[in-house]
């Protein structure tokens, strides 16, 4: 068969993916994960990652949208899902339809649920939303008590969960606390309405558990980044395996001239006669284009600066009077090969990206390589 791979690819290192989650899962003792693969799992891909974490007894996954969890369940994946995202009242019943949990963010949202599944003679599986800083989705902490006895009110809903999200775990330990506070305070609400070793109780996300924050483990923590390897915190990250290195190969090899330039605008000159390698990918693969005169590559294990602007589907390296490269020739954006490494932090800080844009934004165009 004919290799339809493009040369460039993303490796993706499904032993890593375990390793991470075995971590996690040591922080955490007993306590349920749930594996976060919104958004193409982080850019590695929803259906494959979902699949190997299911094999792992991941115990539930979680997406920001309803699309995503119809084509994992569609792929036979039988691990509770929880959409993570707002509510559009008119996908309802494609939640009840798929088993898929919902969140339930206002006392509209679990009136309409409510009403839906009275309809289709259904109960609707539903974790709520608590607001505890964040601003976006979710009653907030200090208004929840209407919201809390309603859910437990209405019919056809069955309260599984509850849960709110940390703005800034991984930096910021006082707004951590506060949050937990506020968290806190809702749940002695709870308490008055149910049984809260009923529900499934949740907060923590990847910075949460790097940082061991054990009081805001609850039932359940939700992993995103940690369990694809990266974690800013720098001793949490030294236990982790970066799952994702970012490859392709040398397309063309030409001299030019001193003084040429390279890229639109010209925004490289050469200083001397150079030899400049072109690669196959641009920023619509993901490869930021603020790595225009600032990113670095690694081929025939010599590092090279990209120059130029990256363009839309290609970009240059400048080896130098004197480098090596060929047609063909294997190169490293970031992650790992045999004997080279290039951490995908220090890119981020040269791109001024967070790391789960760049994750994010490797685009679907580049096919991913699963490995391990
Ligand atoms: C509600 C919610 N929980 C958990 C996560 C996972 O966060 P992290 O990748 O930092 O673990 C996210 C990610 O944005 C989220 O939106």
């Amino acid at each position: 068969m004919t290799n339809i791979l493009r040369p460039t690819h993303v490796e993706v290192n499904l032993k890593n993916l375990s390793h991470n989650l075995s971590v996690i899962r040591e922080r955490v003792g007993k306590r349920k994960v749930m594996g976060i693969v919104k958004a193409n799992a982080y850019g590695h891909g929803l259906v494959e990652i979902s699949k190997h974490l299911e094999k792992e007894n991941i115990d539930y996954l979680g997406v920001a949208f309803i699309e995503e969890a119809i084509a994992l369940r569609k792929s036979d994946i039988k691990t509770p899902i929880l959409v993570l995202g707002g509510l559009d009242n008119n996908q309802i019943e494609m939640f009840l339809e798929n088993d898929i949990t919902i969140t339930g963010s206002s006392i509209e949202k679990l009136e309409a649920i409510s009403t839906k599944a009275h309809e289709l003679n259904k109960i609707a599986k539903v974790h709520l939303k608590i607001d505890t800083g964040m601003g976006r989705i979710g009653v907030q902490w200090n208004r929840a008590e209407p919201f809390i006895k309603k859910a437990f009110d209405l019919p056809n809903i069955e309260i599984e969960g509850i849960f709110s999200h940390f703005i800034s775990s991984s930096l910021d330990l006082d707004l951590t606390k506060k949050q937990l506070e506020r968290f806190n305070s809702v749940l002695t609400i709870v308490d008055k309405y149910t049984d809260r070793e009923k529900l499934i109780v949740h907060l923590s996300n990847s910075g949460a558990i790097a940082n061991n924050l054990e009081d805001a483990f609850f039932d359940m923590v939700r992993s995103g980044l940690s369990l694809y390897g990266y974690s800013p915190i720098e001793d949490f990250q030294k236990k982790l395996k970066p799952i994702n290195t970012f490859k392709t190969k040398v397309s063309y090899f030409k001299v030019l001239e001193k003084g040429s330039t390279v890229g639109y605008d010209a925004t490289y000159k050469t200083k001397e006669r150079t030899r400049i390698v072109t690669l196959p990918l641009g920023y619509a693969d993901g490869y930021a284009r603020s790595l225009s005169n600032k990113g670095k590559v690694i081929i025939r294990d010599r590092e090279y600066p990209i120059v130029g602007r990256v363009c839309m589907d290609q970009c240059m390296v400048d080896i130098g009077p004197d480098g090596e490269a060929y047609n063909g020739d294997d190169v490293l954006l970031w992650g790992n090969d045999d004997k080279n490494n290039i951490d995908l932090w220090e890119v981020n800080k040269t791109a001024n990206r967070s790391i789960y844009d760049m994750l994010c934004g490797i685009s679907q165009r580049v096919p991913r390589v699963y490995i391990g």
